[in-house]
């Protein structure tokens, strides 16, 4: 399964981004070991704390459905400039996935980060 799959869903994702608030649309796709792809949006609220990131949706929509071994995590942003996961969400990658590779594209570019990289000295149970 090839990161232009990837890409694509999560740019289709990225058009449902709910974000009113900031203007930022983005959109993740995580491939699982099986072969199977799940999207997300970054969904804001009012309350902006409340927000939740694209790769978080993403996620938790793959954990909810019982999905526990990933492959690949790539996040799209609308936007000319690259940017990387926040904290709340390198916690959270963290979690769920083991030396994966984690894209990051924009408009621009695109760059491909480990865990390892991105969350050095990680809390972990
Ligand atoms: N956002 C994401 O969805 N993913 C990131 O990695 C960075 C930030 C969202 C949260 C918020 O809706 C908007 O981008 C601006 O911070």
């Amino acid at each position: 399964m090839g990161k232009e799959k990837l890409l694509q869903e999560a740019k289709k994702s990225a058009d449902n981004a709910y974000a009113p608030y900031s203007g930022f649309k983005v959109g993740a796709a995580i491939l699982t070991q099986s072969g199977k792809i799940y999207s997300g949006c970054n969904v804001e609220n009012a309350s902006y704390g409340l927000t939740n990131c694209a790769e978080r949706t993403a996620i938790f929509k793959a954990v909810s459905e019982g999905e526990r071994k990933f492959k690949h995590l790539l996040i799209y942003v609308d936007s000319d400039k690259l940017f990387t996961p926040c904290g709340a969400c390198r916690q959270v990658i963290n979690e769920f996935t083991h030396d994966i590779p984690i894209t990051v594209v924009s408009n621009k570019q695109s760059k491909t980060f480990s865990i390892k990289e991105l969350l050095p000295h990680s809390f972990d149970l």
